[in-house]
């Protein structure tokens, strides 16, 4: 995909994830691998009308080089790209409601606390989803909690704060932090009810099957 391609693409996929109530405001933020750098949203940006022209432009340091000033979790996105590799294409910050309501809870374990219910949350987000505890928004100081929980998991979760998710694309990245955030929906709802999840060895199977 060309630059102007990803541009373009990042800003459709957005727009799609504010349209659907999945970011409200001016929350979250979204980056994208280049073959010399990143393409980023920038500070204080809507997701639902981002321009493709005045995306941040960052070299392959993180340093800004053009476009408007980047999001104030680059060291988020940074702590994504450089824990996972290049199997991180791009990385996907939300406020999105359910998952946001999960890193709330009092009793939400640093494991895993989105339960492993359905087929779809596992083969995107992977076999965890780990709780990070909290960190202002844009704290450099969160960076090496959260390369250390990404190293072990495709997704995790920001105490009273919301998920950050990566994948191999930005679609693949987009799909997971909608996947994601329908699994918390699911665990909310069924909160108190007895529930069957899925079992280590089918998570397993899912996992070798789909990777
Ligand atoms: P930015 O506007 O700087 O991207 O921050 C939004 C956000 O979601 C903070 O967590």
């Amino acid at each position: 995909m060309t630059e102007p391609e990803l541009r373009a693409l990042l800003c459709e996929l957005a727009a799609s994830l504010f349209a659907r109530g999945f970011s409200v405001g001016s929350a979250g933020n979204i980056s994208a691998r280049l073959p010399d750098g990143f393409l980023m949203t920038p500070t204080n940006s809507c997701l639902g009308r981002l321009d493709p022209a005045r995306l941040s432009r960052l070299g392959a340091d993180f340093a800004h080089l053009s476009g408007d000033r980047p999001s104030k979790e680059v060291f988020m996105h940074r702590a994504f790209y450089q824990a996972r590799g290049p199997a991180c294409g791009a990385v996907v910050h939300l406020h999105s409601t359910h998952a946001t309501a999960i890193a709330c809870l009092a009793d939400a374990g640093p494991q895993s606390p989105i339960p492993p219910l359905t087929p779809y949350f596992v083969m995107r987000a992977g076999r965890t989803v780990p709780l990070v505890p909290y960190y202002r928004p844009g704290d450099a100081a969160m960076e090496p909690a959260i390369a250390e929980a990404a190293r072990g998991a495709k997704a995790v979760l920001l105490a009273n704060h919301g998920p950050v998710v990566c994948g191999a694309s930005l679609a693949d990245a987009v799909y997971a932090a909608e996947e994601l955030e329908e699994a918390a929906r699911l665990a909310l709802l069924l909160r108190g009810v007895p529930t069957r999840t899925l079992t280590p060895a089918q998570i397993d199977d899912l996992l070798q099957t789909f990777g």
